[in-house]
């Protein structure tokens, strides 16, 4: 879970003084100002060139997007999609009327995801494209609450206190939803018994004011799938002791797109009855650039009608259920092109790929003295490591996550939540691009700084508390 922070810290931030922009003199042309103020819109205008450059200087002192292995979301794609998000870039995916081929070929894809989630009749599924998953679990989450409203409305029942129940490492967007939509969120803590939500002593959480139960298809600390047979098991015998019926949202945002091409028989989606809707991010191991998510409900049933809008399209009317109104329709266009470009066949082995990187590094890094796995990559290709209890008291995760990113490595080191609040990780995630070769040269980098900060003969000193990691 995260720690607020200041979005004013980054005001000052970046190149030139902390008020106005530096321009390089080669880039300086007569009548045009040299003082830019960062701030504040500038008086006069710029010419593109300049403009460009100074844009694109400072945004070159981010990281190097391709040796981000902190982030889940896609960094590369190929010429041919480049190409297409290129000509794309100017489609409002709410503009159905106007561009219905965009508006068919988003429906295409979540009927393509409703068929790969196993639904028992995908062309009689609902779903949609969002911005990403954080989208498409608060419209899961809604679905939820509306749905147990009008059934507590229909008893005659108090709809005050709703409440949903979820493992203590769910993503931070899970507790915006409880926050945003006022629903009591019931975590249940993670043990180093019970690593995931795994229906452990569920009756103690979920009750009659239950709006639904989370399952989270690669936890955002560790990338551990969550077993939802197992919650959907533990829900049904609540229900046949106790009468409440609890549905499952599944937060697939990374699972959801390797489990059906990697581990086919595992079963956690439409499969189990309980299963009302699932989401996941096309812009992580759908393998599109970022802006792009998707939830897909069993059946119409599961979706209260209240929460679909009608936009006009084509002299008819379009559903459309989003929390925004316009965004980009390029991701949705790149999407498709993916499931056409790769099929099912070259989405398992490119999954398979990364999946093999990632066990390969848990295996070399657990070779090491030092570190002791959490997990080793099986479920997704994200693993995270601790350091070995009594290892050392001279650097700890976080120094070693310092001297990695000097060298251009992004791999983040953060304590796990609540309960475990006092066990660090260190977590990387592989995504494709992130070849054999490149995940050698990481571990060769590793290594080398394990072994400088080995040699250190006093402990690193300490400035207050290491930053969080933002999940
Ligand atoms: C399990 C899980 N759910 C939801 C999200 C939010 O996804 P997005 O960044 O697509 O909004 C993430 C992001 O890492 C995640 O790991």
């Amino acid at each position: 879970m995260s720690e607020p922070t200041d979005p004013t810290e980054f005001r000052g931030r970046g190149v030139g003084t902390s008020d106005s922009l530096s321009l390089n003199p080669v880039f300086e042309r007569p009548g045009e100002a040299t003082d830019l103020p960062k701030n504040r819109m500038p008086q006069s205008e710029s010419y593109p060139e300049t403009a460009y450059q100074i844009v694109h200087d400072e945004a070159m002192l981010d990281g190097n997007a391709r040796l981000n292995l902190a982030t889940f979301v896609g960094t590369w794609m190929d010429d041919f999609a480049v190409r297409l998000y290129t000509e794309s870039a100017d489609k409002n995916m709410i503009d159905k009327d106007e561009y219905p081929q965009t508006a068919a070929i988003e429906t295409r894809c979540w009927t393509i995801l409703a068929d790969l989630w196993n639904a028992t009749d995908p062309d009689n599924t609902i779903g949609t494209s969002t911005i990403g998953s954080s989208e498409a679990c608060m419209l899961g989450g809604l679905a939820l609450k509306r749905r147990w409203q009008k059934r507590r409305r229909s008893e005659g029942k108090s709809t005050e206190a709703p409440n949903i129940v979820l493992s203590s490492a769910v993503q931070v967007c899970w507790e915006k939803f409880c926050n945003y939509f006022e629903v009591e969120a019931r975590y249940v803590p993670i043990t180093l018994e019970h690593r995931t939500l795994d229906g452990h002593e569920l009756d103690k959480y979920v009750d009659e004011n239950t709006i639904g139960v989370v399952a989270i298809m690669g936890v955002t600390y560790t990338g551990a799938y969550e077993p939802v047979a197992e919650i959907s098991a533990a829900l049904n015998r609540i229900a046949a002791d106790t009468g409440v019926d609890v549905p499952i949202h599944v937060d697939g945002a990374s699972g959801a797109m390797i489990a059906p091409f990697c581990q086919p028989d595992l079963v956690w989606d439409f499969r189990l009855d309980r299963v009302a809707s699932i989401s996941t991010s096309g812009h992580k191991y759908g393998l599109v650039y970022p802006g792009v998510g998707w939830v897909v409900w069993r059946d119409k049933a599961a979706l209260p009608d209240e929460l679909v809008f009608s936009v006009s399209y084509l002299g008819g009317n379009m559903p459309t259920l989003a929390l925004n109104f316009s965004r980009p329709g390029a991701q949705v266009l790149l999407q498709y092109y993916m499931f056409l470009r790769l099929g099912s066949d070259g989405y398992q082995r490119v999954q398979q790929e990364s999946l093999e990187v990632a066990q390969y590094l848990a295996r070399e890094i657990a070779k090491l003295p030092a570190f002791e796995l959490w997990n080793d990559g099986s479920d997704i290709p994200v693993f995270a490591w601790m350091l070995r209890k009594g290892y050392t008291d001279k650097w700890t995760l976080y120094d070693l996550s310092d001297r990695l990113r000097m060298k251009g490595w992004l791999v983040p080191a953060y304590p796990m939540p609540d309960d475990l609040a006092d066990v660090t990780v260190q977590r990387i995630v592989v995504r494709n691009g992130l070849s054999h070769d490149l995940a050698t040269a990481l571990l060769a980098e590793i290594k080398t700084e394990v072994d400088f900060l080995d040699r250190l003969e006093t402990p690193i000193p300490r400035e207050g508390q290491p930053v969080l990691f933002h999940h």
